[in-house]
């Protein structure tokens, strides 16, 4: 079986006795055919010696950032270009700590610090430090930075304890390489464009008319898209967002509905796929002031608005073949709107948020969904995180294409 093969994976091995474990997944990564180049801590050769790593990786293990006697420089960007994975397994509450606060003092974090490619993590520790507030902090801020966390499991520990914190077998964390490469071939070549975030219409240079929407959920669907392996057009109105890492996201920013219409015409056009995940301003003031309002003497201001284009449905008029998803917001009468959005806009499939729901909406974390397809039907999720609903969205517009 080659699934890997000509996969590019650097191999980060760090000090602990799980270390031996690395000596297993590494053979069974060559024996699928991919190409591994072994980064060690120098903590870590006291556990296993670099030889056997590079015997059977058939490349010298990368270690310092010299060789000590040619003067060889082993240079850490070079490896985050050629890499397609990393993978940091066992990785020591010492390396994790490091990572999570960028602390380069050895090559290995220097070449997570460079990894352009996805990184995966495979914790090794004794039950007490993988349970300490500091871990399991810096475990969340890595989980955050996007890097893949492979869960200890239980069981008897190097101490003597029992507990969690052993590092998970080898074929486990070979089963999550070939998951994330499959994942990554699901969308591969798949254009997508997203609209995400509020617009800000303005009414004088320092005032607008805006909404609470926070982008969260737009961004969630443009990176699960990503890691699917779809090259992303993510146009996103103004947010509070780090912009997203993946190399397959091009973000283009825009502020107002107008901005955000003529950039979604250009990615329209090359685009397979269609989200409107925005709460784009269905009105703009008709006048736009350019010296800042002052106060008057009248007890009242009165600023007209006329219609901003209708992004989803100026597009869905033109759409030949390509498949188009929207959003809906209601307080009342969820699936009934939805439906006569969904209509209206000609989308293939709508997704309901209730506001009547706690769970869903605006500037949560949480989002509680029904997706109603064309064809009428419809499937309630339950309350979960932005990032989970985003999978669900994109399963089911795997779903739908794969029956139309
Ligand atoms: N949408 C859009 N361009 C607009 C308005 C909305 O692309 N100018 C998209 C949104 O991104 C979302 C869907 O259309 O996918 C929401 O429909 P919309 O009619 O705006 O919903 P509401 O604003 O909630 O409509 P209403 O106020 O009538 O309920």
């Amino acid at each position: 079986m080659e699934e890997l093969k000509g996969k590019h994976i650097v191999l980060g091995i760090t000090g602990g006795i799980a270390a031996y474990k690395s000596v297993i997944l590494l053979r069974l990564l060559i024996k699928s055919g991919a190409e591994v180049q072994v980064v060690m801590t120098p903590n870590s050769k006291e556990f296993v010696a670099p030889v056997t790593f590079a015997s059977l990786s058939q490349k010298p293990v990368v270690s310092e950032f010299f060789t000590a006697n040619t003067g060889e420089w082993h240079s850490h960007v070079d490896l985050g270009i050629w890499a397609d994975l990393m993978v940091i397994a066992p990785a020591t509450a010492s390396t994790i700590s490091k990572m999570a606060h960028g602390m380069a003092d050895n090559m290995l974090v220097t070449t997570y610090l460079s990894a352009k490619e996805p990184v995966m993590i495979a914790p090794a520790m004794d039950l007490d430090m993988w349970n300490h507030p500091t871990t399991q902090r810096n475990i969340r801020i890595l989980g955050e930075d996007g890097v893949m966390i492979i869960s200890p499991g239980s069981g008897s520990l190097a101490s003597g304890l029992q507990g969690k914190g052993r590092m998970a077998e080898p074929e486990e964390i070979f089963l999550q390489i070939e998951k994330f490469f499959s994942k990554t071939e699901e969308l591969k070549g798949t254009k997508v464009m997203v609209t995400a975030g509020p617009t800000y219409e303005n009414i004088d240079p320092v005032r607008f008319i805006g909404n609470y929407s926070s982008g969260k959920m737009g961004y969630a669907i443009a990176e699960e898209l990503a890691e699917r392996g779809a090259e992303v057009t993510l146009i996103s109105g103004p947010v509070n967002l780090p912009a997203p890492a993946s190399p397959l996201i091009r973000k283009i920013s825009v502020t107002s509905a107008r901005e955000m219409f003529d950039e979604s015409q250009k990615a329209f056009n090359t685009a397979d796929i269609a989200i409107f995940a925005a709460a784009v301003a269905d009105y703009a003031p008709e006048v736009q002031f350019d010296k800042k309002i002052k106060r008057e003497k009248e007890e009242e201001l009165l600023i007209r608005l006329k219609r901003n284009p209708d992004i989803a449905a100026q597009l869905g008029k033109n759409k030949e073949g390509r498949l188009t998803v929207g959003f809906a917001l209601e307080t009342e009468k969820g699936i009934d709107n939805a439906l006569k959005k969904l209509q209206t806009k000609n989308l293939d499939l709508i997704v309901l948020n209730s506001l009547e729901d706690p769970e869903a909406g605006f500037m949560k974390d949480t989002n509680k969904i029904t997706i109603i397809s064309k064809d009428g039907e419809n499937l309630k999720y339950g309350a979960k995180s932005k990032r989970e609903v985003a999978i669900d969205i994109i399963d089911a517009i795997l779903r739908y294409r794969k029956y139309h």
